[in-house]
């Protein structure tokens, strides 16, 4: 998941500056003085950039431009590593691949990963995104062991399942592609997290994280009728369901698949005991972070298979060579045959580069950090631009052309961080592209697609989605 898209962060600022900063203005401005006075290490040198103007920083310049431009002006200035100060915290951004490979690889214990209390509170404090050390490395285990190649390859007939019940819906309808990705992201989600559809408990559960996503992305105003308030109501039942179900399995001693099996696995084992809160905060996170971004990526992917006619083309003949094996031997997809889509999988990889969905990621220096020549201090916030990397010309030559086939060659270490990297590094990407694989199958092989209106442009809703979430008219072939 985007762990901090933009747009909640202009809420969460946005909230803060109307209801709690005009009046305290003055104050915090003496007291941010007196703070960086105390604060700033007076015999280090702390990067170059510019920290605006107080408390608003260049949050305003951030969110009023192209965010790539506000980037790469920077870049351009200052070089790969500046400072900045956006929504009340000073930070500092970095975009070469080795000062990334610092931050979240080789100096990771130094960068502590960090959110907004709210957005901690609506996903559960207990979930692994939160946390460093000894507890998070338990639940990475737990988490990745999920979600190994080994483990999904039996969710594919599963995964095409839902495929198959989910296209037919869409035939010869004008459908918005990035709502109906997130349909099929979910029940994928589901199942794996679960092991089975729960049939009689999915829409409840779909309905109160539709509601949880509206709170995540607002702004955190605690008042009745808002979406936060909403959302938070949302979180307590969307809890309680799942304490039900855990209860059920304990009871039941069928702990059925998934990710829920492997966690309640761990409770039973003495010393690797998880409590029911732990467990359901993580539940409900994973689910939040494989859905809206494999549905963003997805709705990328169609659009550039939509404006790219020949990849389009190339896509289908190679799934249409594969449809006609299973048609011969009279069987659905298997693992294998998902290992046997190059040019789609390359599709999948340069899509991710491309829509870069997930611009940056947040870190905070636990301690005063020596970086680069640099200071960063204890409590600034760190941003590896993982846009910036991606779009860099010297790694992906014409970066804003759409070409696969810059895959047939293996990219420069540390330069192509969709999923990100080090030790919270994305559990869910083999699975991820597994979803996106089998639903590509069936769509370029069975339906055409053609996209309604003419609008190009981005929507950022959390992630940067093609507008309107691109409506596309599909038909059988
Ligand atoms: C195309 C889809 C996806 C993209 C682009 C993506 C991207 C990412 C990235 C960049 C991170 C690292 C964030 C950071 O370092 O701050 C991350 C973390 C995470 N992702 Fe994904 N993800 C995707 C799908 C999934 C799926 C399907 C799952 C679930 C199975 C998942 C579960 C997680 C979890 C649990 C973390 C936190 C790991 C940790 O903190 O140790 N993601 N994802």
């Amino acid at each position: 998941m985007q762990l901090f898209p933009l747009s909640p962060f202009v809420a969460t600022f946005c909230s803060h500056f109307v209801i709690d900063v005009v009046p305290l203005l003055f104050c915090s401005l003496l007291l941010l003085r007196l703070f960086i006075h105390v604060h700033t290490p007076r015999d280090k040198r702390l990067p170059p950039g510019s920290l605006g103007l107080p408390y608003i920083g260049e949050t305003l310049k951030l969110y009023t431009q192209n965010p790539n431009s506000f980037f790469s002006n920077r870049q351009k200035r200052y070089g790969e590593v500046f400072k900045t100060h956006i929504l009340g915290c000073p930070c500092v951004m970095i975009s070469s691949p080795e000062a990334a490979r610092i931050v979240l690889v080789s100096q990771a214990h130094l960068f502590k990963p960090t959110y907004p209390p709210s957005k901690e509170k609506m996903i559960g404090p207990e979930a692994l995104f939160f946390h460093q050390g000894a507890y998070h490395s338990k639940l990475k285990k737990l988490v990745q062991a999920s979600f190994l190649p080994s483990t999904i390859k039996r969710s594919v007939s599963d995964i095409e399942h839902i495929v198959r019940r989910l296209l037919p819906t869409w035939k010869n309808l004008t459908i918005n592609a990035l709502q109906e990705m997130k349909r099929y992201a979910f029940d994928v989600a589901i199942i794996s997290v679960f092991g089975e559809n729960l049939d009689p408990e999915i829409e409840g559960i779909k309905s109160l994280y539709e509601c949880l996503e509206k709170g995540y992305n607002s702004m955190p105003v605690d008042l009745p009728g808002t979406p936060y308030r909403k959302a938070m109501k949302a979180r307590k039942l969307l809890n309680e369901t799942l304490r039900r179900l855990i209860e059920k399995k304990k009871e039941s001693g069928r702990h059925g698949g998934g990710l829920l099996r492997v966690l309640l696995g761990a409770k039973d084992e003495r010393l690797n005991q998880l409590s029911d809160s732990q467990i359901a905060d993580n539940i409900i996170g994973v689910i939040f972070a494989a859905h809206d971004t494999t549905a963003s990526v997805l709705t990328w992917v169609l659009k550039y298979l939509h404006d790219n006619g020949n990849v389009l083309d190339a896509v289908t003949r190679e799934q249409e060579e594969i449809r006609r094996k299973l048609f011969e031997a009279n069987r659905g997809l298997t693992w294998n045959d998902t290992r046997r889509m190059p040019l789609t999988g390359r599709v999948i990889q340069e899509t991710l580069r491309t829509a870069s969905i997930l611009s940056f990621t947040f870190r905070e220096a636990v301690e005063d950090v020596e970086f680069e020549g640099y200071v960063i201090p204890k409590g600034w916030k760190v941003l590896p631009l993982f846009r910036n990397i991606h779009h860099c010309a010297e790694f992906f030559p014409q970066p804003e052309k759409f070409d696969p086939s810059r895959f047939e060659v293996p990219p420069r270490p540390n330069t192509y961080l969709p999923f990100g990297n080090g030790v919270h590094a994305c559990p869910g990407s083999e699975l991820a592209k597994l979803e996106m694989l089998i639903l590509l199958h069936h769509l370029t092989t069975s339906y055409r697609w053609e996209a309604v209106g003419d609008e190009d442009g981005i929507q950022y809703g959390p992630f940067p989605v093609p507008k309107r979430g691109l409506p596309i008219k599909v038909t059988p072939k």
